[in-house]
């Protein structure tokens, strides 16, 4: 297929797909960990990265082949690496591009699994995290960036707090640093925001969320350009085996084909709780980017094609009151995921961001009473009548 001709929906349902070859309309599972080498000289090209081909299945396989070359093209990236989750994708990017010393700047808003990555894991290996808590300030960057910065770190839309990071200004920063960028575009997804044409270098993914989209693999994706990504599969994706399993780019090349029109919907019910719960007298605040009170919505609407599905409100009363909301969901799953088709809800406090201490949450604005919804596709009035009678439980 040649896909640079096509727009983004027809991508989305046959970019990477070898139909021909295959002879089937739906992507095969290639579930095979290796592959023969056609002779002796072929075995030893492929193994100096002379020629294209599979080597094991540790390193690669066609079904995560087609996957990867699906992402790249929504992503508008050269190639991209399907990896066993959204952590160990960050991960992988991170060891890739740091040594012994080195440090890198990253928004204080993050998930807290990210957090705990930077903040915890990373250090252990000699890689120190600078944490901006003001992301918004550009100069807080910038004053956080010395002669062993190697890169700065973005997630736009933040999860849970929805702060949108401004991806040109700080790319720009990054470059006259002769540093990259790498943008978290879990939450967005490429339907709603590309951040390698806003002047990023790097787009990592949590593909367990919007890109499957049905909650039914844990998955992760790195994009850029091809020396970037050639360098990862050839060192540490070989030396550590954080593969994806070919069933799961396959649940993945199935999930994407939908991600246009799953985003609009789940952009379109996000609003329209994030406007009822605005107007609640039960409510103390409501961060959703699409809403004109946030304090990115402008940014939001220039970078963004749509405001995703990912929504936090902060309730009246105190932690029980909270406690009781969540309790209370009849059709809302309370759970710590999002980015899938039903809509989940959790208490960021004491489950995704529990990890940080009260005055870490404090500082990146996640009070004991914020609640984080993931809205999903399902009819709007179903959804705004469960979490109504919800909010009843607030004294
Ligand atoms: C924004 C973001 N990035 C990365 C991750 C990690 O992804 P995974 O659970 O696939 O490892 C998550 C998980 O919730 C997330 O919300």
């Amino acid at each position: 297929m040649q896909e640079k001709k096509y727009k983004f929906d027809t991508l989305s349902v046959h970019a990477g797909e070898k139909v021909e070859k295959t002879g089937t309309i739906a992507p095969p599972i290639y579930q095979s960990v290796a592959y023969p080498y056609y002779s002796a000289e072929y075995a030893a090209k492929l193994f100096r990265y002379e020629i294209e081909g599979y080597m094991y299945g540790r390193m690669d396989n066609p079904t995560n082949a087609m996957f990867e070359e699906r992402i790249a093209a929504l992503e508008k990236g050269e190639k991209a690496i399907g990896t066993s989750s959204g952590m160990s994708a960050e991960f992988l990017t991170c060891i890739h591009l740091l040594e012994q010393g080195d440090n890198f700047v990253t928004a204080g808003k993050i998930y807290g699994g990210t957090n705990q990555l930077f903040s915890v894991t990373l250090p252990k290996m000699g890689f120190k995290p600078k944490f901006v808590y003001e992301p918004e300030k550009l100069e807080n960057w910038e004053n956080e960036i010395d002669d062993n910065t190697k890169f700065l770190y973005l997630e736009t839309p933040s999860n849970p707090n929805l702060f949108i990071g401004d991806i040109t200004r700080v790319a720009k920063l990054a470059h006259e640093h002769e540093i990259p960028l790498i943008v978290d575009n879990t939450v967005a997804s490429p339907a709603l925001q590309q951040p390698l044409n806003l002047g990023a270098d790097i787009v990592v993914h949590s593909a367990t969320k919007y890109l499957s989209g049905n909650s039914t693999c844990i998955s992760g994706v790195i994009v850029g350009k091809s020396d970037f990504i050639n360098g990862i599969r050839e060192k540490e994706y070989r030396n550590i085996g954080p593969s994806i399993s070919p069933f799961n780019s396959w649940l993945l090349l199935l999930g994407m084909e939908t991600l246009s029109l799953r985003m609009e919907k789940h952009s379109k019910n996000a609003l329209a709780i994030a406007e009822f719960l605005q107007e609640h007298s039960k409510i103390v605040s409501v961060n959703y980017p699409g809403l004109k009170s946030h304090p990115q919505h402008e940014l939001a609407k220039k970078q963004m094609k749509g405001y995703s599905g990912l929504l936090s409100f902060v309730t009246k009363g105190e932690l029980e009151d909270a406690k009781n909301v969540l309790n209370s969901f009849q059709l809302i799953i309370h759970t710590g995921h999002l980015g899938t088709t039903k809509t989940l809800a959790t208490h960021p406090a004491f489950t995704t961001h529990q990890q940080l201490s009260q005055q870490e949450r404090e500082e990146i604005g996640i009070p004991d009473t914020m609640i984080r919804m993931s809205v999903g596709i399902e009819d709007i009035e179903d959804l705004i009548e469960d979490l109504d009678q919800a909010l009843t439980k607030i004294k």
